[in-house]
């Protein structure tokens, strides 16, 4: 528990007891020490770098438009969330109805459910926690609205709709300007919710390492997200929300003066897969490693998969030179130079190939500011995030 922003919070809220004390008592015994003198594997926050990135993106973000409302699926952290709010985001958006409870209760206001909220239980959370806080979901359904609708009603709330729109990606959304219309206007209609805008993820358009097709694609998504707008005021809906982006298109997507809201996560640590595509923000997250064995030049780690993740791209060593030969459960193998120094019991550092599912492996941040560990955060919402939040 401790004081943010003038709001006590519990981070560690409906985690098991035992298990959080024996595990903060292993991860407390850290702070003080040097990052090369951690029990590993551990997962290396560098406070330095993540203020930086928060403060070139809200210097970034001064000059736009658009506001900025941070994903937190990749950190998970109401830590990381209050600095975000302290440099000027409006709000926060998450992937699930479990992160928004999380948020909600650390004192985060105004969450963005950046996705669909569907299945009776979860609904009802999500109407409970919209007393408290203004919570908007993302609906391409009319029988969700409806479920929503429901919920509030029962609850006294309201919950806050943005009728998704796909724009290309090909995963959630209304297909076409119709849809779109249709969804409105029943939304409209609904008592216990406030349709408020329209969201329109260009997911694919992040996955383009290409920087001028990138623009190329992220104007084709943005322009039809915005055609889909103007065709909405023939119901009489004018939308004031009109939420897109990510990292690989927060200087394109956030330029564009009709977006209202920005929703980039990633920006905040990095990664080799989002380093790779936007190099103007800092690694602020690595794994540390033991070398468990060596032959010739062959280093082996105690990082496999169950302490990485390896979703679009492998992890890569950072600080010493090497080639990963394999990646098992347990264990990475690396080709080193045959005078590379490394041995058994020397601690070296990773660079996760992608953030959020190798955050999601782990219980706690070390927080590490000049070198040295200066606190312990816990990833109060990860998993799914619903042991954090029941
Ligand atoms: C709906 C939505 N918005 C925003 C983001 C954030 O993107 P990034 O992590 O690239 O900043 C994601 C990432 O998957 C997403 O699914």
């Amino acid at each position: 528990v401790q004081e943010v922003r003038g709001k006590v919070v519990d981070s560690a809220a409906g985690l098991p007891d035992a298990g959080v004390i024996e595990l903060s008592r292993l991860h407390r015994a850290a702070i003080g020490r040097s990052r090369s003198e951690l029990t590993t594997p551990a997962l290396i926050l560098n406070l330095d770098v993540a203020r930086r990135n928060i403060a070139h993106m809200a210097q970034h973000m001064s000059t736009t438009p658009a506001k900025l409302r941070p994903h937190v699926k990749l950190h998970k952290s109401p830590q990381i969330a209050h600095m975000q709010m302290d440099a000027g985001a409006i709000g926060v958006s998450t992937a699930t109805v479990w992160e928004a409870v999380v948020m909600a209760r650390a004192g985060i206001e105004n969450i963005l459910i950046a996705n669909q909220v569907v299945g009776r239980e979860k609904i009802r959370v999500l109407a409970e926690a919209a007393h408290a806080t203004l919570i908007t979901v993302a609906v391409d359904d009319a029988h969700n609205l409806d479920d929503l609708s429901a919920a509030a009603t029962a609850t006294g709330s309201k919950i806050g709709v943005l009728i998704e729109i796909d724009v290309g990606m090909g995963r959630s959304g209304a297909r076409t300007d119709d849809e779109a219309r249709r969804l409105a206007t029943h939304a409209g209609r609904l008592p216990g919710l406030q349709l408020l805008g329209v969201m329109g993820y260009e997911g694919h358009c992040m996955l383009e390492p290409d920087r001028e097709l990138r623009v190329i694609k992220a104007h084709a998504a943005m322009e039809y997200l915005l055609h889909v707008v103007d065709t909405l005021a023939a119901v009489g809906f004018e939308p004031q929300v009109v939420s897109a982006g990510g990292t690989g298109t927060y200087d394109i997507t956030g330029r564009n003066p009709r977006v209202t809201e920005l929703q980039a996560g990633s920006y905040v640590f990095m990664d080799a897969f989002h380093g790779n595509l936007v190099p103007d923000f800092g690694v602020a997250l690595t794994v540390a490693a033991t070398v468990l064995s060596r032959h010739d030049r062959l280093i082996v780690l105690d990082v496999g998969r169950k302490a990485i993740g390896t979703d679009l791209m492998m992890p890569r060593p950072a600080g010493f030179a090497g080639e990963l030969v394999f990646l098992n459960e347990e264990h990475s193998g690396f080709d080193v130079d045959a005078a590379c120094p490394l041995g058994v019991g020397d601690l070296v550092e990773l660079l996760p190939g992608y953030g959020p599912t190798t955050v999601n492996l782990y219980e706690a941040y070390h927080v590490v500011s000049d070198d040295t560990v200066v606190d312990i955060w816990p990833i109060a919402a990860r998993g799914y995030g619903a042991l954090a939040a029941l």
